[in-house]
C-alpha cells in the first residue's frame, strides 16, 4: 500500500517564538499566518519490512530534483513519524519519501509544510492500517509537536494559533501574492529550535508574550478594516522585535545581513515614496518576504526595478 499527502507553509506576520513548553511545543505567544498554498511540500508512505523506518526523497514532475535532508532533519523527520506510530500503537515500518514543489536552495524554510503533510500521510496510513480514527484536532496538535508552526499549515488563508490551539482566523483579505527576496540560501548557523530556546535569555523577553497578544487583535482590525499601511506598521514592528530578541539573547545571535538591512531599506523608500508596499516580514533567517495586494502589480514591478536584480527573487501566487 502507499499513502499520500501534502501540506502548505505558512508565513507568520505575528511570530512564534519562544515555548512555554518545549516537549510539546506550545508556544509562549500567539501567532497569526497567511498560508502560501503554492510552496508545498508531498509525502508518500510505503509499507517495509524492514527493522527501522527510512527517508528517501521523492521524485516527480514539479519537485525539487535537488532536494535532501540533512542527517539531523531526517533524524527530526523520523522521530516525528515514530510519535505518530506511537500515537497508534504501531509496530511495523515505513518508507517514507518527501520533496517540495519549491526549490530547496532558495532560502525558504519547509519545516511548516514538511511537518503538516507528514503528519497528514503517516494519519492517513496508520488510521487505514490500525482501524483508529483522529478528530482533525488532534491531527493538528499531533503536527504542532513534530514543528510548531505547522499547526497553522492546516487552515487557509490566514491562520491563528493561541491558547486555544490553530484555527482559521477571519481576516477577509486574500488572494496576495508572496515574493521572497533571497539574499542568502545557505543553511543557517542557529536553527529555529534553537532560537527558541536562546531567546529566553533576553532581557526583552519578559513582555514579549504580552507584545504579541496587543499586536495580534490590532493587526486583525487593521486588515479587516483595509488599513494596510497600519498592517504594514503593525507588521514589521513584530519581526524587528523577534529579531531584537535575537540579538539581545545571552549569547547573542542574529540572522540579519548587511543585505537584509539592503533590501529592508529599498522597501521603506518604496512606502515613503509611493505611500503603499508591500507587508513585510523576516522569519529565523537573513531572506526578506513580501506580500502584495492583488493591484499592487506596478509596485511590485518598481520595487524589483529598484533592486536592480542583485538577488535572487523567489515569486509565488499566493
Ligand atoms: O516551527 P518552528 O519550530 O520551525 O518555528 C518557526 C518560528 C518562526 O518561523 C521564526 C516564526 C513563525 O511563527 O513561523
Amino acid at each position: 500500500m502507499i499513502w499520500k499527502a501534502d501540506a502548505p507553509s505558512n508565513i507568520a506576520l505575528i511570530k512564534y517564538m519562544g515555548k512555554s513548553d518545549s516537549n510539546l511545543n506550545i508556544s509562549a505567544n500567539p501567532s497569526l499566518s497567511y498560508t502560501l498554498k503554492d510552496l508545498r511540500t508531498f509525502v508518500e508512505i510505503h509499507e517495509t519490512r524492514e527493522e527501522c523506518d527510512r527517508w528517501v526523497c521523492l521524485e516527480g514532475a514539479g519537485l525539487d530534483p535537488n532536494f535532501s535532508l540533512s542527517e539531523k532533519g531526517k533524524i527530526k523527520f523520523l522521530n516525528h513519524l515514530r510519535r505518530i506510530k506511537n500515537r497508534f500503537e504501531f509496530r511495523g515500518t515505513f518508507e517514507i519519501r518527501s520533496n517540495n514543489s519549491f526549490p530547496s536552495d532558495c532560502g525558504l524554510a519547509s519545516s511548516a509544510s514538511s511537518f503538516a503533510a507528514l503528519t497528514l500521510c503517516a494519519v492517513r496510513a496508520l488510521q487505514s492500517l490500525t482501524g483508529l480514527t483522529l478528530s482533525e484536532n488532534e491531527i493538528v496538535e499531533l503536527s504542532r509537536m513534530g514543528s510548531g508552526s505547522s499547526c497553522r499549515s492546516f487552515f487557509s488563508p490566514w491562520s491563528i494559533w493561541d491558547e486555544a490551539g490553530a484555527r482559521a482566523a477571519e481576516v477577509g483579505v486574500s488572494r496576495l501574492s508572496h515574493m521572497v527576496v533571497v539574499v542568502d540560501d545557505r543553511v543557517k548557523s542557529v536553527s529555529s529550535s534553537e532560537a527558541h530556546t536562546r531567546v529566553a535569555s533576553s532581557l526583552l523577553f519578559g513582555n514579549r508574550a504580552e507584545r504579541a497578544r496587543q499586536r495580534l487583535p490590532r493587526l486583525m482590525k487593521a486588515l479587516q478594516s483595509s488599513d494596510w499601511t497600519q498592517a504594514h506598521e503593525i507588521i514589521w514592528a513584530e519581526f524587528w522585535d523577534m529579531h531584537a530578541l535575537f540579538e539581545t539573547a545571552d549569547p547573542a545571535f542574529g540572522y540579519m545581513s548587511p543585505d537584509s538591512l539592503h533590501v529592508l531599506r529599498c522597501v521603506r523608500d518604496l512606502w515613503n515614496d509611493e505611500k503603499d508596499g508591500p507587508l513585510v516580514t523576516m522569519d529565523a533567517g537573513p531572506n526578506v518576504h513580501l506580500l502584495f495586494r492583488e493591484d499592487q502589480m506596478s509596485l511590485r514591478r518598481e520595487l524589483q526595478t529598484r533592486l536592480k536584480g542583485t538577488f535572487q527573487i523567489w515569486e509565488s501566487q499566493a
